[in-house]
């Protein structure tokens, strides 16, 4: 992979800031806040574990770094990236807790929609997607459909797709969820590597121990509230 020139858009600014956010859902009644009073800063250079009990908080903390996802109180700024036309950061890799490939193209194509949409050509995009694919060991999958692939399989070429654009902010939601200890070592490597070799910050949010411990951060979440001291 080749190493994108990030030095005008990131300097050694913050790639995100967030000051006081609360998410709050639902109305008057049934209000649930998911996410409550978080301030925190994510460097460039971040390696970050998101832990936390289900229903913490972590994947609507992910949604709002990731510019997806409006606070209801509160700011959250990407002072390295810099926002598109929409107000949406530039160079941000998700990977979703969920399923989340396009289910009328192949796994190849999946890959390829992001890289064409942000003006890279076909032949760079047709590359970066070969080389993100080997390195989730999903490489002889290139021509299936999303649903013949299993739910790991899927996972990790969710994994690829975000990885394929060499993103300053790479976020994965549970990226091992549906996966063997061996497979999911496999593709933790995959996304430090992803990591480095794009000069990027991560946030794993992950409820496992043995995935958190390969990060040098922990951020914990409890009820919305962010411990990002341990
Ligand atoms: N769209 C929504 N509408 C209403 N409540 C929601 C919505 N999304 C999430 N919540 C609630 O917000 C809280 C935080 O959810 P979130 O998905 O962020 O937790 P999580 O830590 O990612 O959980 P898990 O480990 O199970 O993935 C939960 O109480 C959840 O029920
Ligand atoms: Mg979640």
């Amino acid at each position: 992979m080749t190493v994108e020139d990030r030095s005008e858009a990131a300097p050694a600014s913050d790639v995100v800031r967030c000051v006081n956010v609360d998410r709050r859902y639902g109305t008057a009644g049934a209000v649930v806040t998911a996410v409550r009073e978080v301030t925190c800063c994510v460097p460039p250079a971040a390696r970050i574990a998101l832990t936390g009990r289900s229903g913490s908080g972590k994947s609507t903390l992910l949604h709002l770094i990731a510019g997806l996802d409006t606070p209801s109180r509160g700011t959250v700024s990407w002072p390295a990236l810099g926002v598109d036309r929409r107000g949406r950061p530039n160079c941000v890799g998700v990977v979703f807790q969920g399923p989340s490939l396009l289910d009328d193209l192949n796994v190849t194509e999946n890959i390829l929609l992001p890289m064409l949409f942000a003006g890279k050509s076909t032949t760079d995009a047709n590359r970066r997607a070969r080389v993100a694919l080997s390195d989730v060991d999903i490489a002889d999958l290139a021509d299936r459909l999303p649903a013949e692939l299993s739910s790991g399989q899927a996972q990790r070429a969710a994994i690829a797709r975000a990885v394929a654009m060499q993103p300053a902010l790479i976020l994965a939601d549970e990226p091992t969820g549906r996966l063997d200890r061996h497979t999911g070592e496999r593709v933790i490597a995959a996304l430090l590597a992803a990591a480095d070799i794009a000069g990027a910050a991560l946030v794993i949010a992950t409820h496992d121990d043995a995935v958190a411990a390969r990060l040098p951060t922990q951020w914990s979440m409890r009820d919305g509230r962010l411990d990002p001291t341990r």
